[in-house]
């Protein structure tokens, strides 16, 4: 499977298990069926709530032989509530024991938003931090001492737009190395990952097949399905391969890691297969000239009553 390389030389698989959304009671057989089907990738985070099934999972495919530590690429991110300084390392510290692991082969900070300690999902004013607060800068440094101390091998950010990766750029040691925002054809992200590629950062796509398994409370009620788009179902059967597939394939030949969430053992084998579809440039094409622009993960519930942030906070609003 195609890699991108991290500056130590590390390679992440272009193409990875998302497990947001995957139940505690399904993501251990998911996780254990991705590996048994070739996954050497797999994407977590503390906030999903499953990183000790998750870690159950990883620790029965090491213990059978299935796959060796080395052999797997695992990352996870820092939530909302660990951004100060002295909160890194123990929250880091928590997700190596759920995922039973010694050290991650990427660590994110997941949003580039701020909760007081112990608060899950802030939504009074006096549960936020600001960025006066707790710096975006004090984070970072945080995000290169754990580096550092080789809990984490490679550091990056999650969510984060030009005006924050520039911030975080300007005043860090070593530079993030990745950034993982939502990407898919309704969403190309064409300047972001120009910004990125330019400063040698790479790129997941999360939510690549439209993350239609959100609760309805979640979803905008007009919002468009992904997977039903007319012009990507027109390249499905031309490829003889499903929708999900070209999606994933569209990220793929851009050199972007993406991270189709399943936990469906035919599904799981599907979206892996689609690491063989080679889409020419014509397909490529028809890709780009989808109009259609949606943002199904619009961050808007970080930004709603007292809280500090906005939405230009999160995403150059055009
Ligand atoms: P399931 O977990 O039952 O397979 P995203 O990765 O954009 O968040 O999308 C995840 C959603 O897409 C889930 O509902 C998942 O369901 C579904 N999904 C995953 N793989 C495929 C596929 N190959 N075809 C159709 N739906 C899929």
């Amino acid at each position: 499977m195609k890699t991108i390389t991290f500056s130590n030389g590390d390679q992440i698989p272009i193409l990875g298990l998302g497990t947001w959304k995957s139940k505690p009671g399904e993501v251990y057989q998911a996780v254990l069926w991705a590996i048994e089907a070739g996954y050497r990738h797999i994407d977590c985070a503390a906030i999903y709530n499953n990183e000790k099934e998750v870690g159950k999972a990883l620790h029965k495919a090491f213990e059978d032989g299935l796959v060796k530590r080395e052999e797997m690429f695992i990352t996870s991110k820092l939530w909302n509530n660990a951004h100060r300084r002295e909160d890194v390392k123990p929250a880091l510290k928590q997700t190596l024991k759920d995922l039973q692991l010694d050290y991650l082969d990427l660590y994110l900070i997941h949003w580039p938003i701020s909760f007081k300690a112990g608060v899950g999902f802030a939504e009074i004013r006096k549960d936020f931090y600001t960025y006066s607060d707790v710096p975006l800068s004090q984070t970072w440094a945080a995000m290169e001492e754990v580096k550092k101390l080789g809990y984490a091998r490679n550091i990056g950010v999650s969510n984060f737009n030009i005006t924050k990766l520039g911030e975080i750029l300007k005043n860090c040691t070593e530079k993030p190395e990745m950034n993982q925002v939502e990407m898919h054809p309704y969403l190309p992200q064409e300047k972001l990952v120009n910004f990125c590629k330019s400063n040698g950062i790479h790129l997941t796509a999360y939510s690549p097949l439209g993350s239609g398994d959100r609760s309805s409370e979640a979803k905008k009620p007009d919002e468009p399905i992904l997977l039903e788009d007319k012009k990507i179902r027109v390249l499905a059967e031309k490829h003889h391969c499903s929708a999900a597939q070209i999606l994933i394939a569209y990220s793929i030949h851009r050199d972007i890691v993406v991270i189709p969430k399943s936990v469906n053992q035919e599904r799981i084998k599907q979206n892996l297969e689609a690491t063989k579809i080679q889409l020419d440039e014509g397909d490529f094409e028809k890709l780009n000239s989808i109009s259609t622009r949606h943002r199904f993960i619009d961050g808007s519930f970080f930004t709603k009553g007292q809280s500090p942030y906005k939405m230009e906070d999160l995403w150059e609003l055009e």
